[in-house]
């Protein structure tokens, strides 16, 4: 872990804002609109942020948002990097180390994913209850900084129960209807086959896709608690007789967004105590 891009990142975005986060909002393929919901929104791209490689995914854009939603001061990432991409697990996770030490103590990670429990649909909001790390790696491999958190970190408790229960009670009076289930992130960029989707089926296995595990990995090393809220965009490999393409997961999500959108602005104003 290279402690020193940390600090060089924390000190650049610390010279930009006014207010330090308490709320991070890592947004996935095409649900970067909640950044737009942000107000007194100030704006850094990656690319000015020392340490930060590019985001290179269509439908990510690539920046900080730093500002307040329903009262609490957050930051978005509008766009993450994917393993997939050629980042190494340490860049990939590089924000979530940051946002730590710009003062986070809560994230909302968020993801488009195919569907595998066959009782989905697409458009259907999940919220991740567990999560089975597929990737074959880890990103807290290497020297441990035990400034950060432990060697072993514990993962019994991943996602909090506590903003699991609260998700639901606001989907409840929201009229939103959303499952609960366990996304299993793989390295992508190919999409499953059929006979590795019943594999992640029979594993235990509700969603699949290509990011958060590494990122909430990250998160709960150093103590931050973690809700993930993944949109199904698709029926994973299989289960459909049809090709699978990155058009669909974005047509799906661009379906979704108003949902999605009324529903994480209900959690943080419910987390805000509203
Ligand atoms: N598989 C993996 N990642 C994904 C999928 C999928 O079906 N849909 C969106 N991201």
């Amino acid at each position: 872990m290279d402690t020193k891009k940390i600090q060089a990142a924390k000190q650049y975005i610390h010279s930009k804002i006014m207010e330090a986060p308490d709320l991070g909002l890592i947004l996935g393929s095409g649900l970067g609109v909640l950044a737009d919901e942000i107000n007194n929104a100030i704006t850094i791209p990656y690319s000015d942020i020392p340490g930060f490689p590019k985001s290179t995914v269509a439908g990510h854009k690539g920046q900080l948002v730093f500002g307040d939603i329903e009262g609490v001061q957050v930051v978005a990432m509008q766009g993450r990097f994917h393993y997939y991409e050629g980042y190494s697990m340490e860049l990939v996770t590089l924000p979530v180390r940051v946002m730590k030490e710009l003062g986070v103590q809560t994230i909302i990670v968020t993801n488009a994913a195919g569907g595998v429990n066959t009782s989905y649909q697409p458009g259907d909001l999940m919220l991740i209850k567990d999560h089975i790390n597929f990737f074959g790696t880890n990103p807290l491999i290497g020297p441990n900084e035990e400034r950060y958190g432990p060697r072993f970190p514990d993962m019994s408790s991943a996602y909090s129960k506590k903003l699991l229960q609260l998700a639901l009670q606001v989907a409840d009076e929201e009229n939103i209807r959303v499952r609960k289930g366990v996304y299993v992130g793989m390295t992508g960029p190919t999409y499953e086959t059929p006979a590795e989707i019943k594999m992640v089926r029979s594993f235990g296995g509700d969603a699949v896709g290509m990011s958060t595990v590494p990122e909430v990995i990250v998160a709960k090393h150093s103590n931050i608690e973690v809700l993930g809220i993944t949109c199904i965009s698709n029926m994973a490999a299989g289960i459909l007789d049809q090709p699978l393409t990155h058009d669909e997961v974005i047509e799906t999500t661009e379906m979704v967004k108003l949902k999605f959108l009324s529903f994480v602005k209900a959690i943080v104003r419910k987390m805000n105590g509203g």
